[in-house]
């Protein structure tokens, strides 16, 4: 028997944090010690009031009935696709080149990756960003190239930055649209001028448009894949958020583009989905009921989220040193913190004495000497009430400390 030594970990997971569920390791604490919690960090819809829908789970349902619970073909069963494509063209989306079927939008971000940067490339990744993207690019080696979103103007990508950043290594970028974690909506005018930088170095564009169908503004949701034909998109998008499904794991990428260009890559993509075999099985039957089914729950969805966005964009922005850009999409807002200190310290002692959780904003990036934390909207008005109230009291005892 060989010594006991501690087992090294991989050097390329030292890089990697996912400050959403780290926060939780001290909530837990705090709850266990009795203090009632308020959890404003989660943004899963079914841990609060929203439930699937009836006629999605039935279609799981009769999957797994009917004995369709083997492996399915790596991209995914046939009609799921054909619904997928569908709903893609009705966003404007043309010249589609190929859809994958993934366990949630995390995998088609892994795959995608994993087939495209080499060990020192990079990606160019939007600051603050879900924190998914640099954690996959760490794990392989490869380098977050973090561009700023522009607080001062409502949170759209900097396109200056992101011209400044690019350099030889740099293979693609990452568009968030609807955005998590500030819920800003890109223009089409940001768009289209990102289009044209990434024909010009030959970056793909990865285009995350989860939260497309949550858009909480009189203000059309525009695909960037559907502004160009010919620019390299994969545009990503699952159950998870509108679906209310987010546990199934149910998401995909829709490629589209030149083919000359986007050949090889999407062949290297389609190995890697190979030797993993493929996506849950029986809930990809629940796709195209999803899709083309009633979307009924949708109105009430984007009913209830105006109203706790409003909410709280009304009750922060009324605490002195907190300031709120109101989010038009999705269910997060990133608030503004000016404050000594970090926004991790913040963070900590708003748990500790208020039961309050929110998420730093140093675990999404910033720009540097600016702090802020991440609201999740999604609670009842009574809770997020209570918790707006509880942060406007500690920050005042905060900023006076
Ligand atoms: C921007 C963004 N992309 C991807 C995901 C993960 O999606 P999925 O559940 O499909 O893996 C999330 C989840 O919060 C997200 O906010």
């Amino acid at each position: 028997m060989g010594s006991a030594e501690t087992i090294k970990p991989a050097e390329r997971t030292r890089d990697i944090t996912y400050a959403v569920r780290d926060i939780v390791v001290l909530a837990q604490q705090v709850a266990a010690g009795g203090k009632r919690m308020l959890y404003l960090n989660i943004g899963d819809p079914n841990q609060f009031d929203f439930r699937t829908p009836e006629h999605i789970i039935e279609a799981a349902h009769q999957a797994m009935e009917r004995n369709e619970n083997g492996y399915s073909p790596s991209s995914g069963i046939p009609a799921a696709l054909e619904a997928i494509e569908a709903q893609a063209e009705r966003k404007g989306i043309r010249n589609i080149l190929d859809i994958f079927i993934t366990s949630g939008v995390s995998e088609a971000i892994d795959v995608c990756f994993t087939a495209l940067v080499d060990a020192g490339q990079s990606i160019l990744v939007p600051t603050p960003v879900y924190p998914l993207y640099s954690a996959v690019l760490n794990k392989l080696g490869a380098r977050p190239n973090p561009y700023f979103l522009d607080e001062n103007n409502g949170w759209q990508p900097d396109l200056d930055d992101i011209r400044g950043k690019i350099d030889r290594g740099t293979r693609g970028i990452v568009l968030i649209n609807p955005n998590n974690p500030t819920g800003s909506v890109c223009t089409e005018e940001t768009l289209r001028e990102i289009i044209s930088l990434a024909r010009q170095h030959d970056l793909v564009i990865f285009a995350d448009e989860i939260y497309d169908q949550l858009i909480l503004e009189e203000k059309k949701h525009h695909s960037v894949a559907a502004l160009d034909v010919d620019a390299p998109v994969i545009t990503f998008n699952g159950l998870s958020k509108a679906y209310l499904v987010p546990g199934w794991r149910v998401g995909w990428g829709v490629a589209s583009g030149d083919n000359a260009i986007m050949g090889a890559y999407l062949e290297a993509i389609n190995k890697l989905l190979r030797a993993r075999l493929c996506a849950n099985h029986p809930e990809q039957y629940a796709i195209a009921p999803a899709l083309q089914g009633d979307q009924g729950h949708l109105e009430e969805m984007k009913a209830r989220l105006r109203r706790r966005r409003d909410l709280t964009v009304t009750m922060l922005n009324a605490i002195a040193g907190i300031s709120c850009v109101r989010p038009e999409g999705a269910f997060y807002a990133f608030p503004r913190l000016e404050i000594e200190g970090t926004d991790w310290d913040f963070v900590r002692a708003l748990i500790k004495e208020t039961g309050v959780v929110v998420v730093p904003g140093g675990g999404f990036g910033q720009r540097p000497g600016s702090q802020h934390f991440r609201v999740v909207f999604l609670p009842p008005e009574e809770t997020l009430e209570q918790a707006y109230d509880q942060i406007g009291r500690f920050m005042q005892s905060y900023s006076a400390a």
